[in-house]
């Protein structure tokens, strides 16, 4: 297989600094870059035994830069194994990127990548922009060579009056009959945005986009990141929106998540939401990505970071900046969706503890409640139904002038994260408030911590707070606060 010389570069310069970069400096489970930068998820798959998950990846630095695709895979979605960088922008119609896209397995045994090539042109005004076209390569699950027919989706595909600035991150999924459907972003002159579908025999000869969803303003301009599938009944798009306004609790200023939940009639093609809201509620969440596992769950990554955030952190030189969610499996409940940490991280859980019945009104610690990679089960409800608390934090990463905090206020009924005493010496975005309906103060949160981030599921997922921090791992404390009186059972497992 051909591998291009900006190929070769870029995977012995990741070998060697990658190999630099000490295991107690990364999460202990979550995928961070190789070294240098990581955006979205990419091709998030399952071949010839392995989940396969690439991203997008600038391995000379630790900011944006020009795209290539990181690799790794995993037989669990929690322990991964970097694999050598699977593309370069190593061609004329990819000179500024292989921006993000998606991975299929062809029926010849070979894996396809479908993704967005980059390239900047001058229009006839003279003004030099990205032009966005989907290109595709073939591969064995670790070397992937270009199609010499590359593009094979550009915006002549599209409609008149469609944006060819604005048109990437193909995704990709075989339909029924074997042949291949894949949804893309794009968007209006005014960056007002679409969703395109294409269908393909072979995955390489693509026809006319048809329109599936237009936002008409409704969600922030631009989308990006798309995805499709069918779900407990329910057809979803999941997307994530660029230059959001808010809404409530619901949706925040900057770059977002949506997922609209609908019907689907396949055979004209026709996309009808009835729900819409966030994935997400918490800070540092953008640009998800599903995998279909061999037993059937649809499960979901999502870049741990947001675009409005990224350029403000001042961290210690650890090498890499980026790092995936925890995989989560979804579900639809009541017509909202849900997501729950794979149940494989069961498998990491040790050393239990457990208190039944804690009262806690005022300040309290737990003895052996304590560490940066944990999993807290906590299910707070009033200790005297009649008089329910104002007021229920809990504290973790905390030591010297440090912690993060979850705090409940069930009059409002509002879940705050807050990292403001992180160690943040920036005035980026510190604190999210989440809209949490509870009955009668009752409130459930499972938080897992993995030495940069915070991740809490909600009432047995019906929101998730996501967050990361950069606090010095020595700050473990873990304390409980409440105004009010409060009964806590909790489970404290220690995450290795
Ligand atoms: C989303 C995104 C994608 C694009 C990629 C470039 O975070 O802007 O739309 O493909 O990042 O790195």
């Amino acid at each position: 297989m051909k591998i291009s010389q900006k190929l070769m570069d870029a995977r012995m310069y990741e070998e060697k600094m990658g190999a630099g970069i000490k295991d107690e400096m990364r999460p202990a489970f979550h995928l961070s870059s190789r070294v240098g930068w990581m955006n979205d998820p990419n091709g998030f798959s399952f071949y010839k035994g392995w989940y396969h998950l690439f991203y997008q990846y600038n391995p000379y630095n630790t900011i944006w830069g020009p795209m290539h695709w990181g690799h790794a895979r995993s037989k669990d979605l929690l322990h991964w194994e970097y694999l050598p960088a699977a593309l370069a922008p190593d061609e004329d119609y990819d000179q500024n990127g292989c921006f993000s896209g998606s991975a299929i397995e062809l029926p010849d045994g070979r894996q396809m990548l479908l993704y967005t090539g980059v390239k900047q042109e001058v229009d006839e005004n003279g003004i030099s922009d990205d032009i966005q076209r989907q290109c595709v390569a073939f591969g064995d699950g670790v070397d992937y060579e270009k199609y010499e027919g590359n593009p094979v989706i550009v915006p002549e595909n599209l409609p008149d009056g469609f944006n060819p600035h604005e048109f990437r991150d193909p995704k990709i999924w075989k339909a029924e009959d074997g042949s291949y459907r894949c949804v893309t972003c794009c968007a209006n002159m005014q960056r007002d945005a679409r969703i395109m579908m294409f269908q393909s025999k072979d995955g390489i000869t693509w026809g006319e986009g048809k329109l599936l969803v237009q936002n008409n303003e409704r969600f922030g301009k631009v989308w990006e990141c798309p995805e499709f599938f069918e779900l407990d009944g329910k057809q979803v798009l999941m997307t994530s929106p660029m230059d959001m306004l808010p809404e409530g609790f619901e949706y925040h200023n900057g770059n977002g998540t949506l997922c609209l939940i609908g019907d689907y009639d396949e055979e004209e093609g026709v996309f009808v939401p009835q729900h819409d809201q966030s994935i997400d509620y918490g800070i540092d969440f953008y640009a998800t990505q599903t995998v279909l596992t061999t037993d059937g769950r649809r499960v979901m990554i999502g870049w741990m970071q947001n675009w409005d955030t990224t350029p403000g952190y001042r961290l210690p030189p650890n090498g890499w900046f980026g790092q995936m969610t925890i995989p989560r499996e979804l579900s639809i409940r009541d017509g909202r969706l849900y997501q729950t940490p794979i149940r494989e991280m069961e498998h990491l859980r040790k050393n239990k503890v457990m208190f039944r019945n804690v009262y806690v009104n005022g300040e309290m610690e737990l003895d052996g409640v304590k560490g940066r990679c944990v999993e807290l089960l906590m299910e707070i409800r009033p200790a005297d139904p009649e008089k329910i608390y104002t007021h229920f934090e809990v504290r973790f990463a905390q030591g010297g002038r440090y912690y993060t905090s979850l705090d409940y206020q069930p009059e409002e009924q509002i879940m705050k994260i807050d990292r403001k005493f992180s160690g943040s010496r920036r005035a980026i975005i510190h604190q999210r408030r989440a809209f949490v309906p509870s009955k009668d103060g009752r409130v459930q949160i499972r938080l897992i911590l993995d030495r940069f981030s915070a991740e809490a599921f909600i009432d047995d997922g019906r929101q998730v707070i996501t967050a990361n921090l950069y606090t010095e791992q020595a700050a473990d404390g873990i304390t409980f606060h409440s105004k009010g009186a409060v009964t806590m059972e909790l489970v404290k497992y220690d995450l290795a």
